[in-house]
């Protein structure tokens, strides 16, 4: 049955960096985001017995993709098929650029994927699923704030995003200052690799991730902005401080993402409550609220030209099938 599915991008408010299990994809540290109404991937998907190959394109133009063909070779493993997938996908996310064009891709391959055979996966099985194509991705299944729980188990089986509820949640704002369209140099799955390897503070980071996680859980308990903001500027930073420790040393930070972090300072002296965090990317991610994001938005514009107000977006989910429904 052909299907369309459509999943929004999410942005970590605590990261999601470095695999204790790359092939299963589990992760060192639990994670939390929010899922952005700005960013999506619409994907229809078909599993078809007259192809002799999987067939995708993306954006209109026929592509061989690796991690996809990968994805799809674990999709057919899971679900005990032989059938090949034909896939057409838009992407309205700037691709590679640390928006997390991943997150919405594997999410809405995941979701389309399952309901193409008729599949009635819960949200759990679709996180879990989407995991095994991308670690992020798990979380952009649901809308709004969502855990992602490494688990403890090593066959991955209690490795999935979970909600999390927030008066807050619909108080917040995401300013994007996108510094660049470009892809990444080095893509989140190997900077998190090298750091792993390489980088002395990754333990250090692993274990305050998850003391991280337990504060802001606190603080969006409370509806305490201020300790929100705080606590998802500094585990950004920490993260970032694990790449410029990663032997060679890299960093995604660009001029303009320095600058753009300053300016957030600026306004922070100013009185405006705004925090910073980035991906795997130079382009920084402004937390503020809603009341706030258009002085936020334009003092951020007049330095980078473009930004985007966004808010919490909703979870994946299958928007047509071929009965119709
Ligand atoms: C910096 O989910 O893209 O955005 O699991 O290897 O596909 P893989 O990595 P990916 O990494 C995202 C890293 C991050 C932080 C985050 O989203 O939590």
């Amino acid at each position: 049955m052909k299907v369309t599915a459509v999943a929004h991008t999410n942005i970590a408010l605590i990261k999601y960096w470095g695999k204790r299990d790359e092939k299963l994809i589990l992760p060192s540290n639990s994670s939390l985001s929010i899922t952005l109404d700005k960013f999506f991937t619409e994907t229809t998907f078909e599993w078809s017995n007259s192809q002799e190959k999987d067939l995708l394109v993306l954006n209109g133009e026929e592509r061989e993709d690796k991690k996809i063909q990968r994805y799809l070779d674990v999709l057919r493993h899971e679900f005990d098929i032989t059938l090949r997938a034909v896939i057409h996908s838009e992407n309205h996310v700037p691709t590679a650029a640390g928006l997390a064009s991943s997150a919405s891709a594997f999410a809405a391959l995941a979701t389309a994927a399952s309901a193409s055979l008729g599949r009635k996966d819960s949200k759990i099985a679709l996180s879990r699923l989407a995991r095994l194509g991308s670690g992020s991705a798990s979380r952009s299944i649901f809308g709004g704030l969502a855990i992602w729980q490494k688990g403890e188990k090593a066959d991955g089986s209690d490795s999935y995003a979970v909600p999390f509820e927030s008066e807050l949640t619909d108080q917040l704002a995401v300013v994007v200052a996108i510094v660049s369209d470009r892809p990444k140099k080095i893509s989140s799955r190997s900077g998190m690799k090298q750091t792993v390897l390489t980088s002395p503070f990754f333990a250090e980071w692993t274990r305050t991730a998850e003391l991280d996680l337990e504060a802001i859980k606190k603080a969006f308990a409370n509806s305490d902005f201020t300790q929100v903001g705080e606590i998802l500027e500094h585990n950004a930073m920490k993260m970032h401080a694990t790449t410029l420790s990663a032997n060679p040393p890299f960093t995604y930070f660009s001029q303009e993402s320095l600058l753009v972090m300053e300016a957030v300072r600026e306004l922070r002296a100013d009185g405006i409550e705004a925090y910073f965090t980035m991906d795997a990317g130079p382009n920084v991610k402004i937390v503020c609220l809603r009341q706030d994001e258009e002085k936020v938005a334009s003092r951020i514009d007049q330095l980078v030209g473009r930004v985007l107000i966004c808010h919490a977006g909703e979870g994946a989910k299958v928007i047509q099938n071929e009965n119709g429904n």
